[in-house]
C-alpha cells in the first residue's frame, strides 16, 4: 500500500518542489521499515517516532540529504541537528572524542531521552553541526527508531518533525499537519511516550552543562557524574540555538499565568475584549483544560493537548505555569518558549 512516490525518493530542495511531494503515512511493519531505510540510504527524508517526539530523519553523513531537512522545516542553517545512533558503539562513526562523562551518562541513560554534545568527527558534514566543532548525539529508546537506524545502516540526523518554531509532534497526524506535501514518508508508530524533547547536555568542558532541560533532570545527571551547570554558556564553542526564544509554539497565542487567580483574571479580560480564551492548568479544581499534576505525565500530554487546542476554537491559550521546582524545569521551559513572541527560528 506504500505509494511509489517515496520509493523513488523525491528530493525537494526548492519550495515549489517541496509542495509537490505526496506525503504517505505508513503503519510500521517489516515492509515499511525496509522501504523507509531505503529512502534514508538514498538521501531522502523519513519522519519516525522516538520515545520523546517524532523526528525528521536523513542520513547524517550525507550533506545533501541533511539540507533537505532544513528546506522541509524552514529551519535556519544556524541551528544544528541531533544525530541518532542505534547503539552506543556507533558513536565512533560521528564523534572525534568520547569523554569519560559521556561514557558514564550514556551507560546510565542510553537508550533514552539524553543528547550528548561532544567533539565531531570529520565524517560529519558541517550542515549537521551548523559549522561548529561539536556534534549532538542520542541513542533513542524506541523500537521503531532503533530498527530504522539499524536497517538503514547509517547514523540519522533528526530534528523534531515540525516546521521551524511550531509545536513538536507527538503523533503521526501532528507531523502530517505541519509537513504535509513537504516530506514523502511518515512512519506511524503511535503516540510518543515521553512527549517532550530530550535533555541536551554539553560534555565538552570539565563540567557538564545542560543546554536544554528534558525528562532526564539535573538531579538524575548529577547522581551519575557530579555537579552540572544549567543554561547556555555565555561564550564558548557549544551553541544551542534551539534554546532561543520562540520555539515549540502553537499558532494560537499562549499567555502564561503564575497562579490560578491570575489565570482567571486573564481569562475574564480576554472575554471582556470579545476573545475566546481557554485556561490550561494542572491545579486541582481549576482550569477548563486539565493536565496531570505530575511532571512526566504532564510532559507526555503537553504537545498533544496544545495541538488539540490549536484548531481555531480559541483566540488565547492561558496556561497556568506549574511550580518553579526542578522536576518541572523541562515543562516550564517548553511553556515559556511556547509563549515567547520574538521569532528566532
Ligand atoms: O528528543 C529530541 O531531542 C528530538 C528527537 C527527534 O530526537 N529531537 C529534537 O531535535 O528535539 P531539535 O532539532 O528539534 O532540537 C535539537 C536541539 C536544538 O536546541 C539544537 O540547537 C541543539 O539540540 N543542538 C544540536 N546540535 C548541537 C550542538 N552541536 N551543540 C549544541 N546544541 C546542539
Ligand atoms: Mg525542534
Amino acid at each position: 500500500m506504500l505509494a511509489a512516490a517515496y520509493h523513488s525518493v523525491v528530493v525537494p530542495q526548492k519550495l515549489e518542489e517541496i509542495r509537490a511531494v505526496e506525503t504517505v503515512i505508513a503503519p510500521v511493519d517489516d515492509d515499511s521499515l525496509h522501504r523507509a531505510a531505503e529512502v534514508l540510504r538514498a538521501g531522502g527524508l523519513v519522519a519516525f517516532p522516538t520515545e520523546t517526539v517524532y523526528g525528521l530523519g536523513a542520513n547524517a553523513l550525507d550533506a545533501a540529504a541533511v539540507s533537505r531537512i532544513f528546506a522541509a522545516k524552514g529551519r535556519p542553517a544556524t541551528n544544528p541537528v541531533i544525530v541518532h545512533v542505534a547503539d552506543s558503539s556507533d558513536v565512533a562513526l560521528v564523534a572525534a572524542a568520547w569523554p569519560d562523562t559521556a561514557a558514564q551518562l550514556a551507560q546510565r541513560f542510553w537508550p533514552g531521552p539524553l543528547t550528548l554534545v561532544v567533539p565531531k568527527s570529520a565524517s560529519v558534514p558541517d550542515i549537521v553541526t551548523a559549522g561548529g566543532p561539536t556534534v549532538a548525539i542520542r541513542c533513542p529508546d524506541h523500537p521503531v527508531a532503533r530498527a530504522l537506524i539499524r536497517t538503514a545502516g547509517v547514523p540519522v540526523a533528526a530534528p523534531s518533525a515540525n516546521r521551524s518554531t511550531e509545536l513538536s509532534p507527538t503523533r503521526a497526524e501532528h507531523v502530517l499537519k505541519s509537513l504535509k506535501g513537504r516530506i514523502p514518508l511518515i512512519l506511524d508508530g503511535g503516540p510518543c511516550p515521553g512527549g517532550i524533547e530530550s535533555t541536551v547536555v554539553d560534555v565538552t568542558a570539565a563540567r557538564p552543562r545542560i543546554l536544554r532541560p528534558g525528562l532526564i533532570t539535573a538531579a538524575m545527571l548529577e547522581a551519575v557524574c557530579g555537579p552540572v551547570d544549567v543554561g547556555a554558556a555565555l561564550s564558548g564553542v557549544a551553541r544551542s540555538p534551539g534554546l532561543m526564544a520562540k520555539h515549540y509554539s502553537p499558532r494560537t497565542p499562549v499567555v502564561l499565568a503564575s497562579t490560578a487567580a491570575e489565570a482567571e483574571q486573564l481569562c475574564r479580560q480576554c472575554q471582556q475584549a470579545g476573545l475566546r480564551p481557554i485556561v490550561v492548568s494542572c491545579e486541582a479544581g481549576s482550569g477548563q483544560c486539565r493536565l496531570p499534576n505530575d511532571p512526566a505525565r504532564y510532559a507526555r500530554e503537553l504537545y498533544a493537548t496544545l495541538h488539540e487546542l490549536d484548531d481555531g476554537r480559541f483566540d488565547r491559550l492561558i496556561v497556568q505555569l506549574p511550580p518553579d521546582r526542578p522536576e518541572w524545569a523541562a515543562v516550564r521551559d517548553r511553556l515559556l518558549r511556547a509563549a515567547a513572541k520574538n521569532e528566532n527560528g
